[in-house]
Protein backbone atom coordinates (compact mmCIF):
# COMPACT_ATOMS: atom_id res chain seq x y z
CA UNK A 1 0.00 0.00 0.00
CA UNK A 2 1.87 3.39 -1.02
CA UNK A 3 2.48 5.44 1.44
CA UNK A 4 -0.28 8.49 1.79
CA UNK A 5 1.40 11.63 1.62
CA UNK A 6 0.56 14.93 3.53
CA UNK A 7 0.38 16.88 -0.16
CA UNK A 8 0.08 20.40 1.93
CA UNK A 9 3.92 20.22 1.93
CA UNK A 10 4.86 19.98 -1.47
CA UNK A 11 8.43 21.97 -1.97
CA UNK A 12 8.59 24.06 -4.50
CA UNK A 13 10.47 21.48 -6.54
CA UNK A 14 11.27 24.30 -9.62
CA UNK A 15 12.92 26.26 -6.56
CA UNK A 16 15.51 22.81 -6.07
CA UNK A 17 19.08 23.17 -7.94
CA UNK A 18 20.30 19.65 -9.02
CA UNK A 19 23.44 18.92 -7.07
CA UNK A 20 26.58 18.92 -9.73
CA UNK A 21 28.60 15.95 -8.83
CA UNK A 22 31.25 17.36 -10.82
CA UNK A 23 32.83 19.29 -7.80
CA UNK A 24 31.36 16.91 -5.07
CA UNK A 25 34.74 15.30 -3.30
CA UNK A 26 33.79 11.41 -3.47
CA UNK A 27 34.85 10.77 -0.47
CA UNK A 28 32.31 12.88 1.36
CA UNK A 29 29.52 10.74 -0.70
CA UNK A 30 28.15 7.31 0.48
CA UNK A 31 28.86 4.12 -2.05
CA UNK A 32 25.42 2.99 -3.56
CA UNK A 33 24.40 0.08 -2.21
CA UNK A 34 21.24 -0.81 -3.52
CA UNK A 35 19.52 0.78 -7.00
CA UNK A 36 16.37 0.42 -8.89
CA UNK A 37 16.30 0.12 -12.62
CA UNK A 38 12.51 0.90 -14.57
CA UNK A 39 11.66 1.46 -18.35
CA UNK A 40 9.48 4.34 -19.95
CA UNK A 41 8.46 6.13 -22.74
CA UNK A 42 7.59 3.57 -25.63
CA UNK A 43 9.28 -0.03 -25.34
CA UNK A 44 12.31 -0.54 -27.68
CA UNK A 45 13.73 -3.98 -28.61
CA UNK A 46 17.08 -4.17 -26.48
CA UNK A 47 15.44 -2.42 -23.48
CA UNK A 48 15.38 -5.83 -21.72
CA UNK A 49 19.30 -6.03 -22.94
CA UNK A 50 19.98 -2.72 -20.68
CA UNK A 51 18.11 -4.11 -17.80
CA UNK A 52 19.91 -7.72 -17.98
CA UNK A 53 23.41 -5.81 -17.51
CA UNK A 54 22.34 -3.56 -15.15
CA UNK A 55 21.47 -5.99 -13.25
CA UNK A 56 24.28 -8.56 -13.81
CA UNK A 57 27.04 -5.48 -13.68
CA UNK A 58 25.51 -4.33 -10.28
CA UNK A 59 25.50 -7.74 -8.61
CA UNK A 60 28.91 -8.07 -9.74
CA UNK A 61 29.85 -5.26 -8.40
CA UNK A 62 28.32 -5.65 -5.30
CA UNK A 63 24.82 -3.29 -5.61
CA UNK A 64 21.82 -5.18 -4.81
CA UNK A 65 19.36 -4.09 -7.74
CA UNK A 66 15.43 -3.60 -7.64
CA UNK A 67 12.98 -3.40 -10.80
CA UNK A 68 10.42 -0.88 -11.03
CA UNK A 69 7.32 -2.27 -12.75
CA UNK A 70 5.49 -0.19 -15.09
CA UNK A 71 7.97 2.68 -15.37
CA UNK A 72 7.23 5.76 -13.06
CA UNK A 73 4.18 4.57 -12.12
CA UNK A 74 4.94 1.62 -11.16
CA UNK A 75 7.75 3.83 -8.88
CA UNK A 76 4.98 6.17 -7.45
CA UNK A 77 2.80 2.98 -6.77
CA UNK A 78 5.66 0.85 -5.03
CA UNK A 79 5.37 -1.59 -7.79
CA UNK A 80 9.24 -2.75 -6.79
CA UNK A 81 10.92 -6.12 -6.38
CA UNK A 82 14.39 -7.40 -6.07
CA UNK A 83 15.88 -8.37 -9.34
CA UNK A 84 18.33 -11.01 -9.04
CA UNK A 85 20.87 -12.54 -11.88
CA UNK A 86 18.36 -15.54 -12.94
CA UNK A 87 15.57 -13.27 -13.04
CA UNK A 88 17.05 -11.43 -16.17
CA UNK A 89 18.16 -14.95 -17.85
CA UNK A 90 16.65 -16.01 -20.84
CA UNK A 91 15.92 -11.81 -21.63
CA UNK A 92 18.64 -10.78 -23.94
CA UNK A 93 17.12 -11.52 -26.79
CA UNK A 94 13.85 -10.77 -26.56
CA UNK A 95 11.70 -7.90 -27.77
CA UNK A 96 10.03 -5.32 -25.20
CA UNK A 97 10.46 -4.64 -21.59
CA UNK A 98 9.69 -7.44 -19.06
CA UNK A 99 9.53 -4.35 -16.57
CA UNK A 100 6.71 -3.58 -18.46
CA UNK A 101 7.13 0.39 -19.57
CA UNK A 102 4.46 3.60 -19.03
CA UNK A 103 3.73 7.11 -20.73
CA UNK A 104 3.04 8.72 -17.44
CA UNK A 105 1.45 12.04 -17.76
CA UNK A 106 1.17 12.49 -13.91
CA UNK A 107 5.06 11.98 -13.05
CA UNK A 108 5.84 15.25 -14.61
CA UNK A 109 3.88 16.95 -11.75
CA UNK A 110 5.05 17.63 -8.53
CA UNK A 111 3.35 15.49 -6.03
CA UNK A 112 4.41 12.40 -8.85
CA UNK A 113 7.83 13.28 -8.34
CA UNK A 114 7.59 13.84 -4.58
CA UNK A 115 6.12 10.36 -4.54
CA UNK A 116 8.05 8.63 -6.61
CA UNK A 117 11.44 10.45 -4.51
CA UNK A 118 9.34 9.31 -1.39
CA UNK A 119 9.23 5.67 -2.78
CA UNK A 120 12.95 5.32 -3.53
CA UNK A 121 13.57 6.25 0.01
CA UNK A 122 10.83 3.83 1.41
CA UNK A 123 12.83 0.95 -0.21
CA UNK A 124 16.15 2.68 0.47
CA UNK A 125 17.14 2.80 -3.41
CA UNK A 126 20.18 4.82 -3.44
CA UNK A 127 19.70 6.05 -6.83
CA UNK A 128 17.57 5.14 -10.20
CA UNK A 129 18.61 3.66 -13.46
CA UNK A 130 15.73 4.87 -16.20
CA UNK A 131 16.00 3.62 -19.33
CA UNK A 132 14.21 5.61 -21.93
CA UNK A 133 13.43 8.30 -24.13
CA UNK A 134 13.62 12.48 -23.45
CA UNK A 135 10.29 12.61 -21.12
CA UNK A 136 11.65 9.74 -19.21
CA UNK A 137 14.46 11.74 -19.18
CA UNK A 138 12.63 15.05 -17.73
CA UNK A 139 11.46 12.56 -14.84
CA UNK A 140 14.70 11.61 -13.83
CA UNK A 141 16.31 15.31 -13.86
CA UNK A 142 13.39 16.40 -12.12
CA UNK A 143 14.08 13.50 -8.96
CA UNK A 144 17.76 14.58 -10.04
CA UNK A 145 16.16 18.21 -8.59
CA UNK A 146 14.84 16.53 -5.25
CA UNK A 147 18.26 15.14 -4.61
CA UNK A 148 17.81 11.73 -5.98
CA UNK A 149 20.68 10.05 -7.88
CA UNK A 150 20.01 9.41 -10.92
CA UNK A 151 21.69 7.74 -14.44
CA UNK A 152 19.47 7.85 -17.68
CA UNK A 153 20.06 5.39 -20.69
CA UNK A 154 18.49 5.91 -24.10
CA UNK A 155 16.00 3.94 -24.64
CA UNK A 156 13.72 4.53 -28.11
CA UNK A 157 13.76 3.39 -30.98
CA UNK A 158 13.59 7.16 -32.93
CA UNK A 159 17.20 8.09 -31.99
CA UNK A 160 15.76 11.22 -31.58
CA UNK A 161 17.60 12.29 -28.22
CA UNK A 162 19.70 14.83 -28.69
CA UNK A 163 22.93 14.30 -26.33
CA UNK A 164 23.45 10.91 -28.05
CA UNK A 165 24.33 9.31 -31.52
CA UNK A 166 22.57 6.24 -30.65
CA UNK A 167 19.53 5.05 -29.05
CA UNK A 168 18.77 1.64 -27.95
CA UNK A 169 16.10 0.41 -30.18
CA UNK A 170 16.91 2.37 -33.20
CA UNK A 171 18.78 -0.90 -35.65
CA UNK A 172 16.42 -3.06 -34.92
CA UNK A 173 13.48 -0.60 -35.38
CA UNK A 174 15.19 0.02 -39.05
CA UNK A 175 15.61 -3.48 -40.16
CA UNK A 176 12.69 -4.48 -39.24
CA UNK A 177 11.22 -1.56 -41.23
CA UNK A 178 13.70 -2.62 -43.96
CA UNK A 179 12.18 -5.81 -44.39
CA UNK A 180 8.40 -4.67 -44.69
CA UNK A 181 9.59 -2.09 -47.63
CA UNK A 182 11.77 -5.40 -49.25
CA UNK A 183 8.45 -7.42 -49.06
CA UNK A 184 6.52 -4.50 -50.04
CA UNK A 185 8.43 -3.43 -53.11
CA UNK A 186 8.29 -7.56 -54.43
CA UNK A 187 4.42 -6.50 -54.83
CA UNK A 188 4.66 -3.84 -55.73
CA UNK A 189 6.28 -4.47 -58.66
CA UNK A 190 4.32 -7.54 -59.77
CA UNK A 191 1.11 -4.65 -59.94
CA UNK A 192 3.08 -2.01 -61.38
CA UNK A 193 2.39 0.01 -58.22
CA UNK A 194 3.68 3.14 -55.94
CA UNK A 195 4.12 1.65 -52.34
CA UNK A 196 4.08 4.50 -49.94
CA UNK A 197 5.16 3.27 -46.34
CA UNK A 198 4.98 5.51 -43.44
CA UNK A 199 7.41 4.83 -40.62
CA UNK A 200 7.88 6.18 -36.96
CA UNK A 201 10.44 8.35 -35.50
CA UNK A 202 8.01 11.09 -33.82
CA UNK A 203 9.04 14.29 -35.41
CA UNK A 204 12.40 13.07 -36.29
CA UNK A 205 13.26 11.25 -39.38
CA UNK A 206 16.14 9.46 -38.79
CA UNK A 207 14.42 5.84 -39.24
CA UNK A 208 12.68 7.12 -42.70
CA UNK A 209 16.53 8.34 -43.85
CA UNK A 210 18.24 5.04 -43.13
CA UNK A 211 15.25 2.72 -44.60
CA UNK A 212 14.72 5.16 -47.80
CA UNK A 213 18.44 5.26 -48.42
CA UNK A 214 18.88 0.82 -47.69
CA UNK A 215 15.22 0.48 -50.13
CA UNK A 216 16.44 2.63 -52.72
CA UNK A 217 13.12 4.37 -52.28
CA UNK A 218 12.35 7.02 -54.97
CA UNK A 219 11.24 9.37 -52.43
CA UNK A 220 11.72 9.94 -48.87
CA UNK A 221 9.76 12.47 -46.78
CA UNK A 222 11.04 13.73 -43.32
CA UNK A 223 10.25 16.70 -41.28
CA UNK A 224 13.53 17.88 -41.09
CA UNK A 225 13.47 18.78 -44.88
CA UNK A 226 10.22 20.75 -46.07
CA UNK A 227 9.33 18.96 -49.50
CA UNK A 228 6.63 20.57 -52.60
CA UNK A 229 4.78 17.29 -53.39
CA UNK A 230 4.96 17.85 -57.07
CA UNK A 231 8.56 18.88 -57.16
CA UNK A 232 9.56 16.26 -54.73
CA UNK A 233 7.06 13.02 -55.03
CA UNK A 234 5.12 13.54 -58.50
CA UNK A 235 7.83 14.88 -60.78
CA UNK A 236 10.46 12.05 -59.25
CA UNK A 237 8.00 9.27 -60.11
CA UNK A 238 6.97 10.76 -63.34
CA UNK A 239 10.33 10.99 -64.66
CA UNK A 240 10.67 7.36 -63.45
CA UNK A 241 7.87 6.59 -65.12
CA UNK A 242 9.54 7.84 -68.33
CA UNK A 243 12.27 6.19 -67.95
CA UNK A 244 10.38 3.27 -68.16
CA UNK A 245 10.16 2.51 -64.04
CA UNK A 246 7.51 -0.05 -63.46
CA UNK A 247 6.82 0.32 -59.64
CA UNK A 248 7.62 2.87 -57.33
CA UNK A 249 8.76 3.19 -53.41
CA UNK A 250 8.09 6.57 -51.27
CA UNK A 251 8.68 6.69 -47.33
CA UNK A 252 7.42 8.98 -45.26
CA UNK A 253 8.45 9.76 -41.41
CA UNK A 254 5.03 9.73 -39.54
CA UNK A 255 5.94 13.39 -38.59
CA UNK A 256 6.31 14.38 -42.20
CA UNK A 257 3.17 13.05 -43.80
CA UNK A 258 0.67 10.58 -43.58
CA UNK A 259 0.62 7.75 -46.22
CA UNK A 260 -2.92 7.40 -46.83
CA UNK A 261 -3.37 11.09 -48.57
CA UNK A 262 0.13 10.50 -50.07
CA UNK A 263 -0.90 7.87 -51.86
CA UNK A 264 -4.33 9.61 -52.76
CA UNK A 265 -2.70 12.27 -54.17
CA UNK A 266 0.23 10.11 -56.35
CA UNK A 267 -2.78 8.11 -57.58
CA UNK A 268 -4.83 10.96 -58.70
CA UNK A 269 -2.21 12.85 -60.24
CA UNK A 270 -0.69 9.95 -62.29
CA UNK A 271 -3.17 7.32 -62.31
CA UNK A 272 -0.61 4.75 -61.01
CA UNK A 273 -2.05 2.59 -58.57
CA UNK A 274 -0.78 4.13 -55.38
CA UNK A 275 -1.15 1.87 -51.97
CA UNK A 276 -0.55 2.90 -47.92
CA UNK A 277 1.25 0.78 -45.40
CA UNK A 278 1.53 2.33 -42.37
CA UNK A 279 4.27 0.29 -39.84
CA UNK A 280 3.52 1.36 -36.93
CA UNK A 281 4.25 -0.61 -34.01
CA UNK A 282 5.80 -3.36 -36.36
CA UNK A 283 8.63 -1.34 -35.66
CA UNK A 284 9.02 -1.45 -31.91
CA UNK A 285 8.86 -5.30 -31.60
CA UNK A 286 11.02 -8.26 -32.47
CA UNK A 287 14.00 -9.73 -31.06
CA UNK A 288 16.71 -6.87 -30.85
CA UNK A 289 19.82 -6.90 -33.39
CA UNK A 290 23.59 -7.37 -32.16
CA UNK A 291 24.40 -3.70 -32.47
CA UNK A 292 20.82 -3.38 -29.86
CA UNK A 293 22.29 -6.04 -27.49
CA UNK A 294 25.25 -5.21 -27.48
CA UNK A 295 25.44 -1.38 -27.29
CA UNK A 296 22.39 -1.56 -24.45
CA UNK A 297 24.82 -3.87 -22.67
CA UNK A 298 27.67 -2.04 -22.86
CA UNK A 299 25.79 1.13 -21.81
CA UNK A 300 24.31 -0.83 -18.66
CA UNK A 301 28.17 -1.48 -17.53
CA UNK A 302 28.71 2.02 -17.86
CA UNK A 303 25.34 3.31 -15.95
CA UNK A 304 27.06 1.26 -13.38
CA UNK A 305 30.82 2.42 -13.63
CA UNK A 306 29.36 5.87 -13.15
CA UNK A 307 27.19 4.65 -10.17
CA UNK A 308 30.58 3.05 -8.29
CA UNK A 309 32.79 6.34 -9.54
CA UNK A 310 29.72 8.44 -7.79
CA UNK A 311 29.06 10.26 -10.88
CA UNK A 312 25.25 10.87 -10.06
CA UNK A 313 22.65 12.22 -12.85
CA UNK A 314 24.33 11.21 -15.91
CA UNK A 315 23.02 10.52 -19.07
CA UNK A 316 24.48 7.43 -21.25
CA UNK A 317 25.53 8.31 -24.19
CA UNK A 318 27.62 6.20 -27.34
CA UNK A 319 29.39 9.95 -28.90
CA UNK A 320 31.06 9.09 -32.22
CA UNK A 321 31.20 5.23 -31.37
CA UNK A 322 32.25 5.52 -27.92
CA UNK A 323 30.16 4.96 -24.58
CA UNK A 324 30.43 7.36 -22.19
CA UNK A 325 28.17 9.48 -20.48
CA UNK A 326 27.16 13.62 -19.52
CA UNK A 327 25.31 15.53 -17.21
CA UNK A 328 21.82 15.28 -17.33
CA UNK A 329 21.33 19.37 -16.93
CA UNK A 330 23.48 19.56 -19.76
CA UNK A 331 22.45 16.59 -22.01
CA UNK A 332 18.37 17.75 -21.89
CA UNK A 333 19.90 21.48 -23.02
CA UNK A 334 21.24 19.56 -25.95
CA UNK A 335 20.33 19.57 -29.54
CA UNK A 336 20.60 17.42 -33.10
CA UNK A 337 19.18 17.69 -35.94
CA UNK A 338 20.26 14.84 -39.01
CA UNK A 339 23.63 15.95 -40.73
CA UNK A 340 23.24 17.50 -43.86
CA UNK A 341 25.75 15.79 -45.52
CA UNK A 342 23.38 12.67 -44.78
CA UNK A 343 20.78 14.89 -46.70
CA UNK A 344 22.90 15.89 -49.60
CA UNK A 345 24.15 11.81 -49.96
CA UNK A 346 20.48 10.68 -49.78
CA UNK A 347 19.69 13.14 -52.89
CA UNK A 348 22.81 11.91 -55.02
CA UNK A 349 21.60 8.62 -54.44
CA UNK A 350 18.24 9.38 -55.78
O1 LIG B 1 8.83 7.12 -29.31
C1 LIG B 1 8.68 5.87 -29.92
C2 LIG B 1 7.42 5.83 -30.73
O2 LIG B 1 7.31 4.57 -31.32
C3 LIG B 1 7.34 6.89 -31.80
O3 LIG B 1 8.12 6.58 -32.93
C4 LIG B 1 5.86 6.91 -32.06
O4 LIG B 1 5.42 8.12 -32.64
C5 LIG B 1 5.30 6.75 -30.65
O5 LIG B 1 6.28 6.03 -29.90
C6 LIG B 1 4.01 5.98 -30.57
O6 LIG B 1 3.55 6.07 -29.23
P1 LIG B 1 2.53 5.00 -28.61
O7 LIG B 1 3.25 3.69 -28.51
O8 LIG B 1 2.19 5.58 -27.26
O9 LIG B 1 1.38 4.93 -29.58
Amino acid sequence: MPLLYDESNLPDISTLVAKNYDNINPDEVEPIKRIGVLTSGGDAPGMNAAIRSVVRAGWNAGIEVYGVQRGYHGLWKGEIRELDKRDVSETLQRGGTFLMTARSKTFAEDHGVLKGARMMETYGLDALVVIGGDGSYKGARALARLGMNVIGMPGTIDNDIASTDYTIGYDTAMNTAMDAIDKLRDTASSHERCSVIEVMGRRAGYIALNVGIATGAEAILIPEVPYDFNRDVLRIILDGRNRGKKHYIVIVAEGAGNATEIAKQIEAATEIESRPTILGHLQRGGSPTLRDRTTASLMGVHAIDCLLAKRYNRLIVEKNGVITDVDIEEGLKMTKTIPEQDIINAKRLG
